[in-house]
């Protein structure tokens, strides 16, 4: 198998290498003066109070959670329809994660189920804007506000997402964005953590680089060695300025790229709508999506073929594919070490079954965009079940 449309390819331009190159002539390579100023554009972009690089996402969630005084055992509510990621750092702070069924459309947490899943134990929920798609924020922060609850925002697909006209990254106490490869824009790894607190902000600066004295990431510059004190434990999860050399840039073309995104998007839904064997993810009018994947759903009672089938015919002819995701009640770790059955979320449960993520990026032409349509149209003809 061959594939000749990959899945993903990031747009980097002259911009972007002349920066990195500079970063290595400088000879300053981890955090410093680009870490700097990629975090104040984030922040500006965001137009939240303080963005802080980390080294991944998956690094801003679990330093959201390690500075929280929770018992252990204590619990938070999450999606099943999400990474790894999300629940692993549940897991390894000892807290329990209790997922709460996903809604038919966006495939984004149900609030309506979110209120029965409360205990006495629950701290905390963790939506995750998903494919970019902004969760139902206002019935999550109602719940949230009666029952004292802290809002940890997985926001790794929902860089330009708005909920109501209201940007992500400035409603949750924490918001974790990622810029791994694949995401819309890139530092190759990366991620950056948003908080609108003070003094929260500054505990992270600090327990993203082993817990020293703020600033320490100057204890080798040209002004000579200064004494660092270690205020407590921390992680290595700074950003290093290699890749902050990307996010200077990157930043600068998000509205470009998104403008394409959402075209490509457009384009998608409209040559699949009069399809029925097709469900296309739905819009709400509350969301300004960051259109981060492009997910379909196969009517698979229409078709003769299953999911996994339709994916390797696409793949067979060169055509990169996905599935975001097989919920993480079905993956054997959940399942066995918290008992969870598929029918105990049984929307999650038919989506994981039948999604798939086709390519969607700026750097993909109108004709390979044509092509994956065309391809998938082909499929879907060659396939209807017979009435
Ligand atoms: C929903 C979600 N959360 C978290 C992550 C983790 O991001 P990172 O790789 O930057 O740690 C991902 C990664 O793709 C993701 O899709």
């Amino acid at each position: 198998m061959s594939i000749d449309l990959p899945f993903h390819r990031s747009w980097l331009e002259d911009d972007e290498i002349n920066e990195v190159v500079d970063t290595l002539k400088s000879g300053w390579m981890t955090t410093g003066p680009k870490t700097q100023q990629f975090e104040e554009a984030f922040r500006d972009y965001i137009g939240c109070k303080h963005a802080i690089a980390l080294n991944s996402c998956t690094a801003g969630l679990n330093i959201s959670l390690a500075l929280q005084d929770f018992e252990p055992g204590d619990e938070i509510i999450t999606t099943p329809m999400t990474f790894p990621a999300t629940a692993n750092v549940i897991v390894l702070n000892n807290f329990k994660p209790v997922f709460s069924d996903i809604e038919k459309g966006t495939l984004n947490i149900n609030p309506n189920g979110i209120e029965e899943k409360l205990t006495s134990r629950t701290r905390a929920i963790m939506p995750v804007h998903y494919a970019g798609h902004p969760c139902e924020m206002d019935s999550i922060e109602a719940i949230a506000e009666k029952r004292e609850l802290i809002i940890f925002e997985d926001a790794a697909h929902a860089l330009e997402t708005k909920y109501k006209g209201r940007k992500i990254g400035n409603m949750g106490h924490t918001t974790s964005f990622s810029f791994y490869a694949n995401k819309n824009i890139t530092t190759g790894e990366g991620g950056m953590i948003t908080v609108n607190d003070d003094a929260l902000a500054e505990k992270i600066r600090v327990f993203r680089l082993h817990g020293l004295s703020r600033d320490a990431w100057k204890r080798y510059g040209n002004n000579g060695y200064a004494h660092w004190k270690l205020e407590m434990p921390g992680f290595k999860y700074n950003m290093a300025d290699i890749n902050a050399a990307l996010g200077i840039h990157q930043i600068k073309k998000v509205d470009r790229f998104l403008k394409i995104r959402r075209e490509y998007a457009q384009k998608y839904d409209e040559a699949f709508k009069n399809i029925d064997e097709i469900e296309t993810l739905e819009i709400k009018d509350y969301a300004e999506s960051a259109y981060h994947i492009y997910v379909i759903a196969l009517r698979l009672n229409k078709l003769n073929i299953s999911r996994d089938e339709f994916l390797n015919a696409l793949q067979s002819s060169g055509i990169g594919v996905a599935v975001h995701f097989i919920a993480l009640h079905l993956q054997p770790y959940y399942a066995k070490t918290f008992n969870l059955k598929p029918e105990d979320f049984p929307v999650a449960t038919d989506y994981s079954n039948r999604i798939l993520t086709l390519p969607l990026y700026p750097k993909m032409t109108q004709s390979e965009l044509d092509r994956v349509i065309n391809t998938v149209v082909e499929l879907i003809n060659r396939h209807k079940k017979a009435t």
